[in-house]
C-alpha cells in the first residue's frame, strides 16, 4: 500500500527548505530589530482554551478545529492559532508580574485548521505571529502594524494594502451588537440555521457567514465604526494619525471584523492582490484583544498582535528570488579507494574548521562528480587521484575563477581561506 500525506498537509522537501530557512531568519532578524523575543508554546492545548479565547461560535472553533480525547479522556485540540496559547502561558507563568510591563513575543510554527485546501490554504500551515501584552496604547497598535508592514516590505512583496478598522471597547460592542440584532431581526427567517443561532449568541459572527454572504441584509448591515464610544473613537483616531505621521498607507475598511472573538479596538489585515494568492488573499492579520487575558483568569491586561501565514508569504515572494541558493565551500572528488580514505580525513578536518563540504560516496568517475560539484554550487572542487595521494597534495579547482592549483595537505585550510576572502569568488 502506498501512503500519502493527509489532505491539506505538504512535505517541505530539501529543495524548498532553504527558502523556509531564509524566511525564518529574516523574521527573526526583524523580531530582534523590534526587541521582540521568541516564545514557544505547545502545539496542542486543552480544547476549552480555544472555545473560550477564540470563541465557540467562530468557524475556526466550531468547524475547523482538530479536537480529540487523549487516553485519559481529556479533550485536546491542535492549535488553530497562536494567540490563545500565548495568553494562556502569559497568565500561567505570571508574566504580568515581570518588571517590563510591555511583553513583546513572537512565535513561528505549525497551526491546524480543517479547511478546504486550495492554493495558500492548508490544514497544517505555519504562522509567524507577534503579541504585545501589557500596555493599552495606540502607539503599541501602530508598532505592531509597522512591524507587519516591515515584514512585507523586507520580503519585497508588492501589491499589498493595509486594511484597518475598529471594533471598539465593551461599551461600543454592546451598542453594535444591539444594532446588529435590530438590523437582522426582520430578516431572520431568510438566514441559515447557523446564523439563527449566531443571532442569539454572537450576532457579529453573522457577518462571516459564507452561506448568507449574498443576502442584501449583509451588505446593508451596520458598521462598527458608527457605534464607537468616545474612548474607542479617540483610540482609533490616534492610530490613524500615527499611521499618517509615519506615512504608512492604509485604508479604513469598515467591513473588516476578523473571524476570532477576542478582538476589541483596532483590527487590521494585510491583503495582497497578487494573482498567485487568488483575489483578495489575506497574508496576515491581527488586532487588539484587551479582554483576553482576563477571560483566561489573569489580571485585566491589554494586548495586541498579528500573524502572517508563512506559506502565503512564500507564495507572494517573487519566484526569481528562489535561485540564490548558498553553495558548498568544497566538494571533494576522490578517484579510487586510497583517495577516498584520504578524502574522509580531509573532509573531517575541513568541517571541523567550519567549512561546508561534501564528497562523492558513489565511486563515480570525474564527470559525474563534477556534475555534483556544479549542482551544489561548490566554490572549490577538490580532486584527489592516485598521483595526489602519492605526492600528499590535492588538486584545487576554483569554480569561480577557473584556476587550478596543487596544494600540499597541510596548506589546504590556508589556501581556501586565502582564496575565499580574496578577489577570486566573483570573477
Ligand atoms: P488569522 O487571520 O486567523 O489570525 O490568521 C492569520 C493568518 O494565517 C492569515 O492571514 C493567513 O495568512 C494565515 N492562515 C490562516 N488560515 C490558514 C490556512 N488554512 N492555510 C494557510 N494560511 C492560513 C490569527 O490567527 C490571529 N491569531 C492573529 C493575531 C495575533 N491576532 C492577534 N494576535
Amino acid at each position: 500500500m502506498a501512503y500519502s500525506a493527509p489532505r491539506g498537509t505538504v512535505d517541505i522537501l530539501p529543495e524548498k527548505s532553504g527558502k523556509w530557512i531564509k524566511l525564518e531568519q529574516l523574521l527573526r532578524t526583524i523580531s530582534a530589530n523590534y526587541n521582540v523575543k521568541e516564545m514557544r508554546t505547545p502545539i496542542f492545548e486543552h480544547a476549552e482554551l480555544f472555545n473560550r479565547a477564540v470563541g465557540d461560535t467562530t468557524d475556526v472553533v466550531s468547524k475547523e478545529m482538530y479536537t480529540f480525547a487523549d487516553k485519559k479522556g481529556r479533550m485536546l485540540s491542535l492549535r488553530p492559532e497562536g494567540t490563545a496559547g500565548i495568553a494562556r502561558a502569559y497568565v500561567e507563568n505570571k508574566m504580568y508580574g515581570l518588571p517590563e510591563k510591555l511583553q513583546k513575543v513572537y512565535y513561528m510554527g505549525p497551526m491546524f485548521r480543517y479547511e478546504r485546501p486550495q492554493n495558500g490554504r492548508q490544514r497544517q500551515f505555519h504562522q509567524y505571529g507577534v503579541e504585545m501584552l501589557g500596555v493599552e496604547s495606540p502607539y503599541v497598535d501602530v508598532e505592531c502594524m509597522l512591524m507587519a508592514v516591515t515584514v512585507v516590505e523586507a520580503l519585497g512583496i508588492k501589491n499589498v494594502t493595509l486594511h484597518i478598522n475598529s471594533l471598539g471597547d465593551d461599551q461600543s460592542r454592546d451598542a453594535y451588537r444591539q444594532a446588529l440584532k435590530d438590523h437582522f431581526a426582520p430578516v431572520l427567517d431568510q438566514l441559515c440555521s447557523d446564523c439563527k443561532a449566531r443571532f442569539d449568541k454572537n450576532p457579529l459572527r453573522i457577518l462571516d457567514c459564507k452561506v448568507d454572504a449574498k443576502n442584501p441584509a449583509m451588505q446593508s448591515a451596520p458598521k462598527t465604526i458608527d457605534y464607537l464610544s468616545d474612548h474607542a473613537k479617540a483610540h482609533f483616531d490616534k492610530v490613524c494619525s500615527l499611521l499618517d505621521d509615519l506615512e504608512i498607507d492604509y485604508v479604513v475598511d469598515t467591513n473588516l471584523v476578523r473571524g476570532l472573538d477576542y478582538y476589541s479596538h483596532t483590527v487590521f489585515e494585510i491583503i495582497s492582490d497578487d494573482p498567485k494568492l487568488g483575489a483578495g488573499a489575506t497574508v496576515g492579520g491581527g488586532g487588539r484583544y484587551n479582554g483576553l487575558v482576563e477571560e483566561l483568569g489573569g489580571p485585566a491586561t491589554p494586548g495586541v498582535g498579528f500573524a502572517f501565514g508563512m506559506e502565503r508569504l512564500l507564495l507572494a515572494l517573487d519566484d526569481d528570488q528562489d535561485d540564490d541558493e548558498d553553495g558548498l565551500d568544497v566538494y571533494i572528488m576522490p578517484l579510487g579507494s586510497e583517495a577516498k580514505d584520504l578524502a574522509v580525513q580531509i573532509i573531517a578536518m575541513l568541517r571541523a574548521n567550519g567549512f561546508t563540504c561534501d564528497m562523492d560516496q558513489c565511486d563515480r568517475g570525474l564527470k559525474g562528480q563534477f556534475k555534483s560539484a556544479d549542482r551544489y554550487h561548490a566554490h572549490f572542487s577538490m580532486i584527489i587521484g592516485d598521483e595526489e595521494v602519492q605526492k600528499e597534495v590535492v588538486n584545487m579547482k576554483c569554480n569561480h575563477s577557473h584556476t587550478q592549483d596543487e596544494v600540499p595537505l597541510e596548506n589546504i585550510v590556508a589556501y581556501i581561506e586565502n582564496h575565499m576572502s580574496g578577489g577570486h569568488e566573483h570573477e
